[in-house]
């Protein structure tokens, strides 16, 4: 069966020939360390590392036979089990704002709740997000997450169909970075915000410096729930997340990805009165949160995802993954630059992309100026060269030996010399 053959199954099975999350014409039959190989047998070095999970590389030893372990013990139960409840421990170890966690299967899902909890501990409606930020697929989270018409701020624009406007009206879009702005609309509403939903760094654009603090005092000032979406930034920008690498604790955060180790889990981490929210027993019926799910706490997701952190816990692990991104950041701006193309690479060395403009990125708005053909040009010779990476990130990760660094420099320069002006 060659990929061509399953693209073509798979456009009368699936909507869009896909699972609608990226490119369905590629199909990837394996994963081994820093690569990926397709159904033809075309070998890549993977940078989209299942969009951010496969931190320590596709089939590590050390998780395989924590998971082999488990299985032979059962994949799921509903009840408690052991493995959920030491990652619990373990993520209130890492996190500063994590006292306790509540799991779920998806990270959107965990920012969905984010959201209801903060709603529920204040008795408010309101939930402010930045325009591009992207928090998951409810009806909130798809609020001016990709708009292509820009409105006035705070006016929301859903990003999807099927969405009643009663939620559109009870969400405020702010420009992320824009210390000023977030102010002032705290100052006109925030008696009637619940939460502040954020990605610390958003998509790849880092927060200026004194936004993500600014954000905590305002919330402090107003008696609202800062939420930091870490689905992407946990245990990969630090160990205890961007919370840690920039010294601002939220009141509660979302944790995916990387905390079940390739598995479907993800939780709510935060202050225990808030999540005490979850629990009737301490807030009653009218203040109680309900959220139950099958998969909850999964135990195969639990010991892949402690094995995964343990691994990250050993000296080195993020002076690593910090040098690959730094080696390939410099490499794509030396060639770029060397070429003549204006762009800006932004992002952290653990997570990043190129935007070809010779503006300076500090929100959406601007990342959307940037030359999207001479991207997707980049992106498209890159893939020929063996690079397998997502349209809008690099994600390193910590299986990349220096031979995959030394062959994707030479795939740059590939990449950078046939791009159009
Ligand atoms: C910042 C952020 N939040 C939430 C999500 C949603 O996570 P999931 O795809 O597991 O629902 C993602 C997914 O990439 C994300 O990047």
């Amino acid at each position: 069966m060659t990929q061509q053959d399953w693209i073509e199954r798979a456009r009368n099975v699936l909507p869009g020939g896909g699972f609608g999350n990226f490119d369905p014409g590629i199909i990837i039959r394996n994963g081994q360390g820093s690569r990926v190989w397709d159904e033809d047998g075309n070998e890549y070095i993977d940078y989209l590392i299942g969009s951010g999970p496969m931190l320590i590389g596709h089939g590590h030893p050390e998780v395989l036979d924590a998971v082999q372990e488990q299985l032979s013990k059962g994949m799921t139960f509903f009840a408690n089990n052991a493995a959920g409840i030491e990652l619990a421990e373990e993520i209130c170890r890492a996190v500063a704002c994590a006292e306790q966690v509540r799991y779920v299967s998806s990270g959107g899902e965990a920012d969905m709740y984010a959201m209801r909890l903060a709603r529920a501990f204040t008795g408010r409606n309101k939930i402010m997000k930045f325009e591009g930020g992207y928090h998951g697929m409810s009806a909130e989270a798809q609020m001016s997450l990709a708009p292509t018409k820009l409105t006035n701020f705070p006016m929301a624009v859903p990003d999807s169909a099927g969405i009643p406007a009663s939620v559109r009206d009870e969400m405020l879009i702010a420009p992320f970075n824009d210390i000023d702005f977030a102010r002032s609309l705290i100052a006109e509403y925030g008696d009637q915000i619940a939460g502040i939903i954020v990605e610390p760094l958003q998509r790849i654009i880092p927060p200026a410096p004194g936004f993500l603090e600014a954000l905590r005092e305002e919330c402090d000032a107003h008696g609202i729930i800062l939420i930091f979406d870490e689905i992407v930034t946990g245990f990969r920008f630090a160990y205890g997340g961007a919370q840690e690498l920039y010294g601002v604790t939220p009141d509660v955060c979302t944790l995916g990805k990387i905390i079940g180790g390739g598995f479907p889990l993800a939780a709510i981490a935060g202050r225990a009165d808030i999540m005490a929210h979850f629990d009737k027993s301490r807030v009653g019926p009218e203040g109680f949160l309900m959220q139950l799910g099958t998969l909850s706490g999964n135990p195969v997701a639990a010991v892949a995802g402690l094995k995964t952190m343990e691994i990250l816990r050993r000296p080195g692990s993020y002076e690593r993954l910090r040098h690959c991104g730094r080696k390939l950041m410099d490499a794509i701006h030396t060639h770029l630059d060397g070429a003549g193309h204006a762009h800006q690479i932004v992002g952290d060395p653990t997570l990043f992309d190129v935007v070809f403009t010779d503006q300076r990125i500090a929100n959406y708005r601007d990342v959307i100026k940037g030359d999207a053909e001479k991207a997707a040009a980049f992106n498209a010779r890159l893939r020929e060269r063996g690079i397998f990476k997502s349209p809008g990130k690099v994600y390193p990760s910590l299986a990349l030996t220096d031979d995959d660094l030394a062959e994707t420099i030479e795939a740059i320069a590939y990449a950078v010399q046939d791009l159009p002006g």
